[in-house]
């Protein structure tokens, strides 16, 4: 069942759900320091989170998850930091990829891997060719991305078709330019969350996230659970989504 402008209906008292969610994980090194502990302990104990909303999210229906592991300004850190959160990620990868393929998990990674060493390139290349079938939840992890790089390779993509003679500058519109950026082939996100009480963007998907509903929350990245996905869920369904136009017009549509 659809409603009026599109999103997928489900029986959960939570619709309607967005078709594409997208979390800024923030708030490990907080979490730890609240506790004595290294910023590693918070990255480490992030991961079960990342777990239960995956899990939440194949359960609900959710068609596209799409999370926030590791900016292209995370790479500013101090090197062990970034040291062990790439190790983390290449960890968890190779513990997780196959109960999740086992699930149906559809993996995919966006951002500059050129930064990657090999091995981690590797392991991202296998586990997306791995699930690249499957029919159940797409999780997308966006890691070493940044949403002025994804503009930036998109418009470089474009220039070279105008070189090559392949495309007219006139040709070049919105549309166009969204079909070179990551995730092209998908929905844009509908919701995005962000944990760690920081209100801003810090360079996620800034083009994708155009009509997306924003959502922020306190809770740190190692504390969100169930209960927090669901009042999130909760409050998204109560948005007015106008795309622009009236609440008039919207109910008349409704109506039709
Ligand atoms: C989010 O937690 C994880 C990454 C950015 C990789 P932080 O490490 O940013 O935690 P805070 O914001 O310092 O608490
Ligand atoms: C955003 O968190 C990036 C990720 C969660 C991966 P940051 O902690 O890096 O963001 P800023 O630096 O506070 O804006
Ligand atoms: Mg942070």
């Amino acid at each position: 069942m659809k409603n009026a402008i599109g999103n997928k209906m489900s029986m959960t008292g939570l619709e309607p759900l967005p078709r594409h969610l997208a979390v800024v994980m923030d708030g490990n090194g907080r979490w730890a320091s609240a506790r004595m502990m290294p910023r590693p302990a918070g990255h480490r104990a992030g991961v079960e989170s990342v777990r239960t909303l995956v899990e939440q999210a194949g359960r609900l229906g959710i068609e596209v998850l799409t999370l926030f592991a590791f900016s292209s300004e995370n790479w500013r850190r101090p090197r062990e930091e970034v040291s062990v959160l790439l190790d983390l990620f290449l960890r968890t990868l190779d513990r997780e990829a196959q109960r999740l393929h086992e699930n149906r998990v559809r993996i995919r990674i966006i951002g500059d891997r050129t930064r990657f060493e090999p091995k981690l390139r590797r392991q991202l290349a296998r586990v997306e060719n791995l699930t690249a079938s499957n029919s159940g939840l797409t999780l997308v992890i966006a890691a070493s991305y940044g949403g002025r790089w994804d503009i930036a390779q998109a418009a470089r993509h474009i220039a070279e078709a105008v070189l090559e003679g392949r495309l007219l500058p006139e040709q070049i519109d919105s549309e166009l330019v969204s079909s070179h950026l990551s995730l092209s082939d998908l929905p844009p996100p509908d919701l995005l969350i962000r944990t760690g009480g920081e209100r801003r963007i810090s360079n996620f998907l800034i083009w994708q996230l155009a009509y997306a509903e924003l959502y922020f929350t306190d809770v740190l990245w190692p504390d969100f659970r169930a209960d927090d996905l669901r009042q999130a869920l909760e409050w998204y369904a109560g948005r007015e989504r106008r795309f622009g136009r009236t609440s008039e017009q919207l109910s008349k549509v409704n109506r039709a």
